[in-house]
């Protein structure tokens, strides 16, 4: 499913009662079945936009529209968080079928789709357990099953490896790859590692800092299937400097403007 962000705006009200201009018209389009990154500075947006994306919450202006091939199906959309956000009273397998059971998929048919994920994502085995008996890596695996077990157009991740350590970081940046290279959803993923966002995507988008927008759009160059081997390649070296001078030009510019209102 093809994305065409164009001209999205989102303000909040912040503490003080003053508005807050976070998302500043911002324009984008993704292709069907493209994985994309986006990184930008903290604070700058990044999880509004996805909320948007998602449906979760409505731009004050510009549109966000989906098209493709394949009529849509149910959600169009599923959203893995950083935190996994599984209910903790339910089985893992429970958690994984949730979304199909709100959509009245029968309970034989939801725990045989859910199973089938759980294998996809390695973690067959733990269908019966609770949440809080797997590790980091587990749950987040569990959460990878859940968004895609009601076979969502677009997949929304923000910055779901933050938290899990840098070793499992590594294994679920090449499942998910793998997971991606079989099932080819169009994937955006929010993430605030450079190296990460060049392992995965197909482009980069860089953010500037509020009002955010698209400053930079870096097709990725390197050859799939991918592995973290590639990080060793001179050209991921050149890249990681270049997209990371982005990053670091567009925090400063977003910090200074923070100071400045602050002072002003
Ligand atoms: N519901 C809200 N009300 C007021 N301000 C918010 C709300 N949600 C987020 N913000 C503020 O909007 C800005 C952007 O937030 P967010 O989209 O979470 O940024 P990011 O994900 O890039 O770190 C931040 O300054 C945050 O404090
Ligand atoms: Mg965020």
């Amino acid at each position: 499913m093809r994305v065409e962000i164009d001209g999205i705006s989102k303000s909040y009200v912040d503490s003080a009662g003053a508005p807050l201009h976070v998302v500043g018209g911002l324009t984008a389009s993704i292709e069907q079945g493209e994985f994309v990154c986006i990184i930008g500075p903290s604070g700058c947006g990044k999880s509004t936009l996805l909320g948007m994306l998602g449906g979760l919450l409505p731009p004050d202006a510009g549109t966000i529209r989906f098209s493709g091939d394949r009529t849509a199906t149910g959600e169009m959309t599923s959203i893995v968080w950083q935190d996994y956000a599984l209910i903790p009273w339910r089985s893992i397998i429970d958690n994984v079928a949730f979304g199909l059971e709100v959509r009245g998929v029968g309970k034989q048919e939801r725990k045989a789709i859910a199973q089938g994920y759980l294998e996809t994502m390695g973690i067959g085995a733990f269908a019966n357990a609770q949440p809080k008996q797997l590790s980091g890596g587990m749950r987040q695996r569990a959460g990878i099953a859940r968004a895609l077990a009601s076979d969502p157009e677009v997949l929304l991740m923000d910055e779901p490896f933050a938290a899990v350590d840098a070793q499992t970081r590594t294994l679920l940046q090449e499942e998910l790859l793998t997971v991606w290279e079989n099932h080819r959803k169009t994937v955006i993923f929010i993430t605030h590692g450079i190296e990460e966002a060049l392992l995965l995507a197909d482009r980069v988008l860089v953010l500037s800092g509020r009002p955010t927008k698209v400053v930079e759009d870096l097709k990725v160059p390197f050859a799939r299937p991918r592995t973290a081997d590639i990080a060793q390649t001179p050209e991921f070296g050149e890249l990681k400097q270049h997209l990371w001078e982005r990053l670091r030009d567009a925090t400063r510019a977003a910090e200074w403007a923070e100071v400045e209102g602050a002072n002003s």
